[in-house]
C-alpha cells in the first residue's frame, strides 16, 4: 500500500516545474475514496509565488471530490527525508486525522513514516471560524 503511494508520490516528482531551485519534490495522497491523487512543485520566477508538492496533490484530491486524507507520501530528489514545510503541514492537517500517516521516502522507497499529530503538533484549530 505505501510503496504505492512512494511510486506515486516519486512518478509525480518528475514532472515538477522547478527550474528555479532546482528541488524537484513530489507527494502522493491516498484520500478516503480510495484514489490516488500526487503532485510535484511548480514554480515562477517571481520566486514567492510558487507552491510545493504537497499543495498540488491537495488540490487534486478536493478537485477530485475526495474529501479526507488516509496517507501521504513524501519524495525530494535531493534529500533523504524532505519533511513537509511549515504551510504544507497545515494545509495536509487541515484534510488529515491525528494519526494520519506521512510516509518520507528517497529513492528506494518509504524511508519513515511519522503521525500527522507528530509533525505538527498544536497545530492551529478552533471551533470559533467555519
Ligand atoms: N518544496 C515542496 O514542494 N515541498 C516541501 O515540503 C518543501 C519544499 C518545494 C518548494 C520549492 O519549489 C522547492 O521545494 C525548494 O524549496
Amino acid at each position: 500500500m505505501a510503496r504505492e503511494l512512494f511510486e506515486a508520490a516519486r512518478d509525480a516528482m518528475a514532472r515538477c516545474h522547478a527550474p528555479y531551485s532546482k528541488f524537484p519534490v513530489g507527494a502522493a495522497i491516498r484520500a478516503d475514496d480510495g484514489a490516488i491523487y500526487a503532485g510535484a512543485n511548480i514554480e515562477v520566477i517571481a520566486f514567492p509565488e510558487g507552491w510545493c508538492a504537497e499543495t498540488t496533490a491537495i488540490g487534486h484530491m478536493v478537485m477530485a471530490g475526495g474529501k479526507r486524507i488516509r496517507e501521504v507520501a513524501v519524495i525530494a530528489e535531493k534529500l533523504d527525508l524532505c519533511t513537509p514545510c511549515g504551510g504544507c503541514r497545515q494545509r495536509l492537517a487541515e484534510f488529515s486525522d491525528a494519526d494520519t500517516l506521512v510516509h518520507l521516502c528517497d529513492s528506494n522507497g518509504v524511508q519513515k513514516s511519522l503521525r500527522m499529530d507528530e509533525l505538527l503538533p498544536f497545530g492551529f484549530t478552533t471551533e470559533v471560524i467555519g
